[in-house]
C-alpha cells in the first residue's frame, strides 16, 4: 500500500470545503445547473438519466480495507446500498443526493479518496496493473510508476483543460491486463539492453466512436526521463489537439492525421527543450515514493500446504480454485480473483455488504489489501495458500465465490440505457441473460477463456470494440438493437473486432451468442484453442455464416 503525506491530505479536504461552497451556491439558486455543470465535473458528479452518478478514483486499483469499508459507508448512508466497479478502476455510485455529495466526499476524505479528475478534460486516474507488486516476472512494480504520473498529473495548471480527456495506463508485466492499447498513452516499463529501467510509450489508443490501437513512439524512454517526455506528449497534443469537434478531439485523432511518424518528430522536438529540466526525475525522488509502498511480510510457505491438498477434493472448490486462483511472486501465496459477475446480476456490482465482508476478508487473509481490475472484478493479492478453503468459504457465504473469472459470463457491460443518458439500449439485462444462458459451469468450462464485452451506445464504456465478442447496443426506428463483432482483445497482443454482419434485435442477442460458441466450438483445432484464436485463425466467415444462414 501506499501511505499519503500531509500535501494529499490538504489538497483533498481543501477540494472538499470548495466543492462544499459550490454545492450550496447550486441548491440555492445562485449558481444555474449549467453554470454548476462544469464544477461538478471536476468533482467526477455526472447528470445521469435519473439521477447525479458519482465517481471515485480508485489510484492504480488499490484499495486498503478501511478505504473499502468506507466506500462500503457511502453506499449504504448516501446511495441505495451498493456500488459500481467500472473499467477503469473507479467506482460509481448511482442515486446520491446532490445536497449529501459533499458529506460523502468528506467521508471519503477520511481515508484519503477522492473524485477529481475523474471526469472533464484532463488526466484521468492512472491505471495499472490489478496484480501489480504480486505478480511473479513483472520488471517492477509499475504502481511506483503510476503514483509518479498521479502526483505529476494531478490538478497540473497546464493540462487542466486538454482538448478532451486523457488516459495514461501502466504494466510492467509481459502480459498486459492494464489494456495499456486502449489508451490514450500506454506505458510497458521494461529493461533496456544496458539493464536500465525505462517505457516503451505507446499514443493514440482509444475506443469511443473511432476506436484505434496505440502505436509505439519510443520503444525505450528512461524511468528519469518519463515526465519530460509525456509532457512533451501533451503539449503537442495541447497545442495541435482539435477543439472544435468533441469526436475528433482525442490525441488519437491527432495521430492518426498527423501520422506517428510526423507526431513523434513533434514530440521529438518538444522533447529537446525540456528533457533535462526540472522534471527530470531524481533517483532520490522514485527512492522516496518507492519507500511510501509497504510490503507485506511474506512468510516462507510451503506450496502444497496439507490444507489446500485436501480441499482439492471437493469438485466445488476445485472449479473455484481453477479459475480463481493465480501465482503470487511469493512461494506459498496467491492472487485471488473475486468475480463480480453473479449469474443474473448486473456487471461489477457490490452491495454495501459484500464490501464490508471483504474488508473483512482482506484483513484476515490478505494483509488488508485490495485490488480492482478493469473487468471490473476486485482481488485479494496476497493469500497464503493454505487459507485457499477457508477463503473460499467464507466468500462462498457472501455469494462471491463465482467460479467464471475469464470464462463466457465473466462480462464487462456498461450500464446502458438502466442509467445512461447517452445510451441507445440496454446492456445490463443483456449481460443478466447471457450470465443465465451459460450458467451451467461445465459448459462454461469446455468453452474456456472468452470475454464478453457490451456497451449502450458508440462512447464503447464497456470496451465492446476489444471484447472477443463485443456487442454494441444502436437504436433503429427507435428499436434497440445491437451489433457484433468478433475477435477483439485487449491484451498485449489488442486488436479490434471485426463486425460479424447486419444488427440484431434484441430478443436474438443470446440466441445470436451461443450460435457463436457453438461455432468455435465446432470449429477449433483442439480443446486448447481459446475462442480468439480460432477467430484469428479462421476469420469471421464461418461465424457469420452460422449467424446468418437460419437468420
Ligand atoms: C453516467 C454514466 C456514463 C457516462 C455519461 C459516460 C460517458 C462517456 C462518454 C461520453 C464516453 C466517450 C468518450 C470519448 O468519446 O472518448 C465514454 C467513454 C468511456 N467510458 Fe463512460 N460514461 C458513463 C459510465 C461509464 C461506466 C460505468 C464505465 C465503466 C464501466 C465507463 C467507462 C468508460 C470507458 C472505458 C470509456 C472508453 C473511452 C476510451 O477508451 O477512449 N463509463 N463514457
Ligand atoms: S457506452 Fe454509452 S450507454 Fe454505455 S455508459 Fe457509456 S455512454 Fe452510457
Amino acid at each position: 500500500m501506499y501511505a499519503y503525506d500531509e500535501l494529499d491530505r490538504t489538497l483533498i479536504n481543501e477540494r472538499v470545503s470548495e466543492f462544499r461552497d459550490q454545492v450550496k451556491r447550486r441548491l440555492s439558486g445562485e449558481l444555474t445547473e449549467d453554470e454548476f455543470k462544469m464544477l461538478r465535473l471536476q468533482n467526477g458528479v455526472y447528470l445521469q438519466l435519473h439521477a447525479y452518478m458519482f465517481r471515485v478514483a480508485i489510484p492504480y486499483g488499490t484499495l486498503s480495507s478501511k478505504q473499502l469499508r468506507q466506500l462500503a459507508h457511502v453506499a449504504r448512508r448516501y446511495d441505495r446500498g451498493y456500488g459500481h466497479f467500472t473499467t477503469r478502476q473507479n467506482i460509481q455510485f448511482n442515486w446520491i443526493k446532490l445536497a449529501e455529495l459533499p458529506d460523502a466526499l468528506a467521508d471519503l476524505a477520511e481515508v484519503g479518496i477522492h473524485a477529481m479528475q475523474t471526469s472533464g478534460n484532463n488526466t484521468r486516474n492512472v491505471t495499472s496493473d490489478q496484480w501489480a507488486g504480486v505478480a511473479p516476472g513483472e520488471v517492477e512494480d509499475p504502481r511506483i510508476w503510476s503514483e509518479i504520473l498521479r502526483q505529476f498529473t494531478t490538478l497540473h495548471p497546464e493540462f487542466s483543460f486538454l482538448p478532451r480527456k486523457f488516459k495514461i495506463a501502466i504494466t510492467a508485466s509481459a502480459h498486459d491486463r492494464a489494456a495499456i492499447k486502449i489508451h490514450d498513452v500506454g506505458l510497458r516499463l521494461h529493461k533496456s539492453a544496458q539493464g536500465e529501467t525505462g517505457f516503451e510509450v505507446m499514443v493514440g489508443g482509444g475506443l469511443g466512436r473511432t476506436p484505434f490501437i496505440a502505436k509505439t513512439i519510443k520503444p525505450f524512454v528512461s524511468g528519469r526521463d518519463i515526465l519530460s517526455y509525456l509532457e512533451a506528449i501533451m503539449r503537442v497534443y495541447n497545442q495541435y489537439g482539435r477543439r472544435d469537434n468533441i469526436y475528433k478531439a482525442r490525441i488519437k485523432i491527432l495521430v492518426h492525421e498527423l501520422g506517428i511518424e510526423r507526431f513523434a518528430q513533434e514530440v521529438d522536438e518538444e522533447w529537446q527543450q525540456i528533457r533535462d529540466g526540472a522534471l527530470k526525475i531524481d533517483d532520490a525522488v522514485i527512492e522516496e515514493i518507492r519507500s511510501r509502498f509497504s510490503y507485506p511480510a511474506y512468510e516462507k510457505l510451503p506450496h502444497m500446504p496439507d490444507e489446500l491438498r485436501k480441499a482439492a477434493h471437493d469438485p466445488k472448490f476445485e472449479a473455484w480454485r481453477r479459475n480463481s486462483v493465480f501465482p503470487h511472486k511469493a512461494t506459498g501465496y496467491a492472487i485471488v480473483t473475486i468475480s463480480l459477475k453473479p449469474v443474473g446480476g448486473p456487471p461489477g456490482d457490490a452491495t454495501a455488504e459484500q464490501m464490508d465482508a471483504l474488508a473483512d476478508l482482506a484483513d484476515k487473509y490478505s494483509f488488508g489489501e485490495i485490488r480492482v481490475g478493469h473487468e471490473q472484478n476486485l482481488a485479494l493479492p496476497h493469500v497464503a495458500r493454505r487459507d485457499l478453503p477457508a477463503l473460499w468459504t467464507a466468500l462462498e457465504k457472501i455469494g462471491l465465490a463465482i467460479p467464471n473469472v475469464n470464462l463466457v459470463s465473466d462480462i464487462i457491460a456498461c450500464p446502458g440505457l438502466d442509467y445512461c443518458s447517452l445510451a441507445n439500449a440496454r446492456s445490463i439485462p443483456i449481460a443478466q441473460e447471457l450470465t443465465q444462458r451459460f450458467a451451467n459451469h461445465e459448459t462454461a468450462n469446455l468453452i474456456g477463456r472468452l470475454h464478453i464485452n457490451i456497451s449502450g451506445c458508440i462512447n464503447a464504456c464497456g470496451h465492446h470494440h476489444v471484447g472477443h465478442i463485443g456487442i454494441l447496443g444502436v437504436e433503429k426506428n427507435g428499436e434497440e438493437f445491437y451489433q457484433i463483432t468478433i475477435g477483439g482483445r485487449a491484451d498485449e497482443n489488442a486488436q479490434l473486432g471485426t463486425l460479424i454482419g447486419p444488427a440484431v434485435p434484441y430478443a436474438e442477442v443470446a440466441d445470436v451468442v451461443e450460435d457463436i460458441v457453438e461455432a468455435y466450438l465446432a470449429l477449433r483445432a483442439n480443446p486448447d484453442e481459446l475462442f480468439v484464436d480460432t477467430v484469428q485463425r479462421l476469420g469471421v466467415e464461418p461465424f457469420r455464416e452460422r449467424v446468418y444462414a437460419t437468420r
